[in-house]
């Protein structure tokens, strides 16, 4: 982030994005739901197309459309929900666990590509079937929702939620070391590695 080349790639890479109106339409339709998530949505927007551009993939346009929307499907949770200032109960983490599946309608209706549809699907699955909505095994898990899980947990750890207050990013990438498991190892390595680009940031040894 610190070289000015990553700052012109991605200003070029979020201006395209910007471009397709139903990319557009969706994001602002999200922003206008719930501001912490779209934060959040674009938060791995950045980290996640920094990542896959770091690994040399060579899809970035739908894989980043499918990091920016990946949580489009919160907009059929109720803002009641969304921005309780304590932890959801019960009741309310049943419709909360739908929104990766909720996330297919939208994105199938605007002809989305099919990793970004199946980012929004599996982003809360799990290599060994503890995620949801459907409790997926690795089998059934493409990379681009594995990379996307790792960076979404990293986001939702690091940013002020309204019933949470935000980790420092060392905490959090504590945190994500001790999933390796349920996450890819591979994927938490090199977003590691990605962190290590900052100025004294976390390191993964
Ligand atoms: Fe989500």
């Amino acid at each position: 982030m610190y070289d000015p080349s990553h700052y012109q790639w991605f200003e070029q890479l979020f201006h395209s994005l910007m471009q397709d109106a139903a990319t557009r339409q969706l994001f602002h339709q999200l922003a206008r739901w719930d501001r912490y998530t779209s934060r959040h949505s674009f938060n791995v927007f950045v980290l996640g197309s920094l990542l896959a551009h770091r690994l040399k993939w060579p899809n970035i346009q739908e894989i980043a459309s499918g990091l920016l929307l990946h949580d489009i499907g919160k907009t059929t949770v109720s803002r009641t929900v969304l921005m309780k200032t304590e932890a959801p109960i019960w009741t309310e983490w049943q419709p909360l666990k739908t929104h990766p599946r909720k996330g297919h309608d939208p994105l199938k209706a605007n002809r989305f590509s099919a990793n970004a549809i199946s980012m929004a699907q599996e982003h809360h699955e799990r290599l060994d079937g503890s995620g949801y909505p459907d409790e997926a095994l690795a089998s059934d898990l493409e990379d681009p929702a594995r990379l996307l899980a790792v960076v979404d947990i990293y986001s939702a750890l690091t940013l002020d939620r309204p019933y949470l207050q935000a980790l420092s990013s060392y905490r959090a990438v504590h945190m994500i070391r001790e999933e390796v498991g349920p996450l890819d190892p591979r994927y938490v390595r090199a977003f590691c590695e990605l962190l290590g680009i900052f100025p004294q940031g976390p390191r993964c040894s």
